[in-house]
């Protein structure tokens, strides 16, 4: 399968700016962009309006900052360090009638996008994790059964001190992540 760091057809320009950074700087972020960021989650779309997303966030002078930050996996420790915001996103389990919420991922997915997208627009970044300990999540957090811990979310604006990133991550921190080239996995014909 043939990758590339090009970009090969015009792209809106937050997608090209939006990035998984690693190096924050400590400024705080304000409130009030943090509302719009939720906000963009709120005016996306999800399977029959079910809206399956839930957050929980923390400023890093927060007490709540520390829990989220105890659940982390330790590759995602050293750099999440100096994230100024850090968000626990999670996932209704079931539909409001109660079926089985097949699509929660997907929707919770989206939504991060797009809060992910309005970051980049008001000179933030947000980089979403796997890493970190979903049993822990669950515990330090009171998360009731009907919810799936899905990812933990860093966001701040970037920085220039990459001294708590490892070699791998200083090198992708100025660099852009290859992409499968489009003939790999978008077809005009049957597979
Ligand atoms: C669901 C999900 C989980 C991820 N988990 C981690 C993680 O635990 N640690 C990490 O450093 N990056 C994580 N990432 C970031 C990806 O590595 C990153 O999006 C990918 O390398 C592409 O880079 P880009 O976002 O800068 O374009 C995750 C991304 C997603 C969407």
């Amino acid at each position: 399968m043939e990758k590339s760091t090009q970009i090969n057809h015009p792209i809106l320009p937050l997608l090209e700016t939006r990035k998984s950074i690693r190096a924050f700087a400590s400024t705080p972020v304000e409130q009030e962009k943090l509302n719009s960021i939720f906000e963009a989650a709120r005016w996306s779309f999800s399977t029959s309006n079910q809206q399956p997303w839930r957050f929980i966030y923390a400023h890093k002078n927060q007490p709540l900052w520390q829990n989220i930050f105890d659940t982390l996996m330790d590759g995602n420790k050293p750099w999440n360090q100096h994230a100024p915001v850090l968000i626990l996103a999670l996932a209704t389990k079931s539909m409001s009638n109660g079926n089985n919420y097949y699509y929660n991922l997907h929707d919770l997915g989206a939504a991060t996008m797009a809060m992910n997208l309005q970051a980049v627009s008001l000179g933030l970044q947000l980089h979403p994790m796997a890493g970190f300990h979903k049993d822990k999540a669950i515990e330090l957090l009171n998360i009731p059964d009907s919810l799936t811990p899905a990812t933990v979310l860093a966001l701040g604006y970037p920085g220039q001190d990459l001294s708590a990133l490892n070699e791998f991550q200083q090198k992708s921190e100025t660099t852009r992540g290859e992409r499968f080239l489009q003939e790999e996995f978008v077809f005009n014909s049957k597979l």
